[in-house]
């Protein structure tokens, strides 16, 4: 069979990696991958949004299956697409990646259907946004409605960082049409915790968790980056917790698109807080996290490919999903000055004897070799009997890792320890 993904990050590899375990699959195509998948893929260099081209890509190449992972090509209707050609695909249909194509969407879902999450106010409007931020409580958070590459998102201390944020939004529109609305909500606090689930919009199978370190720096400082280095599973994420979680959140949000007739199909990332009131959703993703599907694969036991198909042909109650009872890190090297500006094009090194554990997200060919092409750059994933372990080995393979003005944080995981240690007192 001819398998086609769709995006070139880490998470990619990561997909494409467990995907080359089944047998079925005789050749893999990357659209546009990145030097280090094209060891495990044909990249070809399609943008993940040129939905025409990727279309007029699977036509003429006997493409049987198409997994689409990032969330542009999802909220852009890249399924949709590909589905009308006879493509049967792993991911959402537009109308379902609303989820996250639209932080206004996802908060009137909540509401309707009871999911617990911060309480809200939308604006269209920028003076009644600031009019409602003169005794709004402190700190708020201002979410801008649409896709922002993650920067969508501020946590205003001051009243004037709030109105600041509004206003580059909604007046300076920095995210263009997507900060048209923006969402001021509730500041919650909590430990966080990611759970990406298989769903074929029946059955829902949680993966197990992950805890993501979004910021730039350690100890959470610095700005806010796609994520820094993940650890699975989450140890916050306890039996009573994910009963809980299974039962106010995950399940009544899969009712709830079915009821407003948009059935989500693939894999629905929540994004939680456990705050003292209980699990709330802080975020939901149509996809993949990345980097948390650089920890949550490895440890998946079961065939990925397997799972896809029933997802998309809605049995999943037919098939094994089963994870590892292990525990994995993954440590992102990034180029010195991501999130911000960064230099790139430095020759990097990753030793064979480690390539199996490395996933490439920000590299290119020049010359046969690879070179740096992005702000996060690799993502070394260790699994190991026990997180202290899969930690310390995680960071004795980035330490094998070479590249010129590279950079990670020293504390991944560390949180993940502390609340293991507490728990065992
Ligand atoms: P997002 O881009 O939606 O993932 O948000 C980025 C980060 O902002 C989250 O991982 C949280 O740490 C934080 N965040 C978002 N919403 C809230 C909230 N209501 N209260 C506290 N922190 C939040
Ligand atoms: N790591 C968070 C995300 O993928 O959105």
């Amino acid at each position: 069979m001819n398998v086609l993904v769709i995006g070139g990050g880490g998470r990619e590899h990561a997909v494409i990696r467990k995907l080359k375990e089944n047998p079925e699959i005789s050749r893999i195509y990357a659209l546009p991958g990145n030097g280090g998948i094209a060891a495990d893929a044909v990249c070809v260099p399609i943008g993940a949004k040129d939905i025409p081209s990727i279309v007029s890509f699977a036509e003429a190449n006997a493409i049987d299956y198409a997994v689409v992972t990032p969330d542009d090509p999802l909220v852009l209707g890249c399924v949709d697409a590909l589905e009308e050609i006879g493509v049967p695909c792993f991911g959402p249909r537009a109308n379902a990646a609303q989820l996250e194509g639209s932080k206004v969407f996802a908060k009137e879902l909540m509401k309707k259907y009871h999911i617990p999450t911060a309480r809200y106010e939308v604006f269209a409007d920028m003076e009644a946004a600031l009019r409602y931020l003169d005794d709004a409580p402190l700190p708020t958070v201002i979410k801008a409605d649409g896709l922002a590459l993650g920067k969508g998102v501020i946590i205003a201390r001051t009243r004037e960082e709030a109105r600041d944020a509004v206003r580059e939004m909604m007046e300076h529109k920095k995210f263009g049409k997507s900060g048209e609305r923006i969402v001021i909500e509730e500041f919650l606090e909590g430990p966080e915790v990611s759970v990406l689930a298989f769903t074929d919009g029946k059955t829902l199978v949680p993966m197990v968790s992950s805890m993501d370190h979004k910021r730039a720096g350690d100890n959470d400082t610095g700005l806010n980056t796609g994520g820094m280095g993940t650890v699975a599973p989450n140890p916050y994420y306890t039996e009573a917790v994910a009963k809980r979680c299974m039962e106010e959140i995950f399940l009544p949000t899969v009712s709830a698109m079915n009821a407003e007739g948009r059935p989500f199909k693939g894999c629905l990332y929540f994004g939680l807080m456990l705050t003292k009131d209980g699990p709330k959703v802080i975020e939901y993703n149509c996809r993949f996290g990345d980097p948390e599907t650089q920890v949550v694969l490895p440890l998946l036991e079961s065939d990925l490919f397997t799972i896809m198909r029933a997802v998309t042909e809605g049995r999943l109650d037919e098939v094994e999903v089963k994870f590892s009872d292990k525990s994995a890190c993954c440590v992102i090297l990034a180029s010195e000055g991501y999130p911000g500006s960064y230099d790139k094009g430095y020759p990097l090194t990753i030793p064979e004897e480690i390539r199996d554990k490395v996933f490439v997200a920000g590299a290119a060919l020049r010359d046969g070799a690879l070179v740096t092409a992005g702000g996060r750059v690799v993502g070394c994933t260790a699994v190991a009997d026990t997180l202290p372990r899969a930690i310390e080995d995680a960071y004795a393979l980035a330490r094998q890792v070479k590249f010129e003005n590279a950079y990670c944080r020293s504390d991944i995981g560390r949180r993940a320890l502390e609340a293991l240690a507490e728990g065992e007192k």
